[in-house]
């Protein structure tokens, strides 16, 4: 971290209207950092509070070293639960999710790739899917109507066909 003096403060300013800077940003101006090989999930982190962090995963290249295999690696979170909202594009690393769904895999609940999609990743150059992810740093609490809509055999999707 760097330190960065205003000359001013900004509520001395005449026409400050109060906001605080940024208050707002588009994802569509998101650059994620790309590498050779796999990077970490941070590199997605677009927001960080003291609660929560946010990710967006946007349109980007994958890991471009010859050998690499641009799938996530499987993972524990072991900080937070991870709440993601997919709103377009081809989610490479699983096999049955639409736009509009939102998935929460509770923190250090293992999971990853779903069957097959490591497989599939191997030669793609790029990706071009949109994702939000809500990574809370207390566990979310999920509301009658959220159970009522909810796809009940989720936990299966990452089984092989014979073993469902
Ligand atoms: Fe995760």
């Amino acid at each position: 971290m760097y330190p960065y003096v205003y000359a001013n403060h900004p509520f001395d300013v005449a026409g400050w209207d109060g906001y605080h800077y940024p208050y707002i940003f588009s994802i569509f101006n998101f650059e994620p950092i790309t590498g050779r090989i796999h990077m970490p999930p941070p590199i997605h982190q677009t927001f960080e509070n003291a609660n929560f962090v946010i990710c967006s995963f946007v349109p980007r290249l994958y890991d471009y070293h010859p050998e690499a295999i641009p799938a996530p690696y499987h993972h524990s979170n072991i900080d937070s639960d991870e709440l993601l909202y997919y709103v377009d594009g081809d989610f490479m690393s699983r096999n049955n999710i639409e736009k509009g769904q939102i998935t929460l895999h509770p923190g250090g609940l293992p999971h990853g790739p779903h069957p097959g999609a490591i497989e599939r990743s191997i030669g793609k150059k790029e990706t071009g899917e949109l994702a939000v992810m809500i990574d809370p740093f207390a566990p979310v609490m999920i509301t009658e109507e959220a159970v009522k809509i909810q796809v009940e055999d989720y936990y299966k999707s990452w089984l092989e066909e014979n073993e469902k």
